[in-house]
């Protein structure tokens, strides 16, 4: 559904709208996972990977924060709307339309995120994959942060370290 042209371009007008919690979760609540995301990291300026970014609404806030911020979606509709976005906007991002399951960054980044509960949706065999892809992609003491449903569906964010806590 990510990459069918029309389905996807509904898809875009669900993410957008900032008041809906369907594509992504709303405005304010995408605010105020950023500032708690930042507020566990130390570093002032970081190289970010956003996983799974959609239109960008989190690269977006990280990079008028300051920081690089790299964007991967599969979704063509959803990288070319978040490019002509922040070339608009004059942010530091890079967007790639390509799978997470497929990265080939090496030791870039201070921390990704993979955050609207995709880890979830993955299967096994896929979960190994992008950790490995995290794992390569990440500085020394770089650090994952994904978000995901337990069995009452609550949302929970969990942290990753890929070497000694807190790098970032
Ligand atoms: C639930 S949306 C969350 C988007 C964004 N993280 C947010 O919260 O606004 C899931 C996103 O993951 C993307 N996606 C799904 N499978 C993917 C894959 N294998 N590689 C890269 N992106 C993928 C979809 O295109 C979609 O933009």
């Amino acid at each position: 559904m990510w990459t069918n042209p029309h389905i996807s371009k509904q898809l875009l007008d669900i993410h957008i709208n900032p008041d809906i919690d369907l594509g992504s979760r709303k405005k304010n609540a995408i605010e105020r996972t950023v500032e708690w995301i930042l507020s566990n990291c130390s570093k002032e300026k970081m190289n970010i990977l956003d996983l799974g970014c959609g239109p960008g609404l989190y690269s977006e806030i990280l990079a008028e924060k300051g920081h690089s911020v790299t964007g991967v979606d599969i979704s063509k509709t959803s990288i070319e709307y978040a490019d002509q976005e922040a070339e608009k906007k004059n942010l530091d991002i890079k967007y790639f339309n390509q799978s997470y399951l497929d990265l080939d960054f090496e030791n870039q980044f201070d921390l990704a995120i993979l955050i609207y509960t995709d880890f979830g949706v993955l299967n096994p065999g896929e979960r190994k994959t992008i950790l490995n892809n995290v794992r390569k992609a990440l500085k020394p003491e770089g650090k994952f942060i994904f978000d995901f449903l337990n069995l009452l569906c609550k949302a929970h964010i969990k942290t990753w370290y890929k070497g000694k806590r807190p790098a970032c």
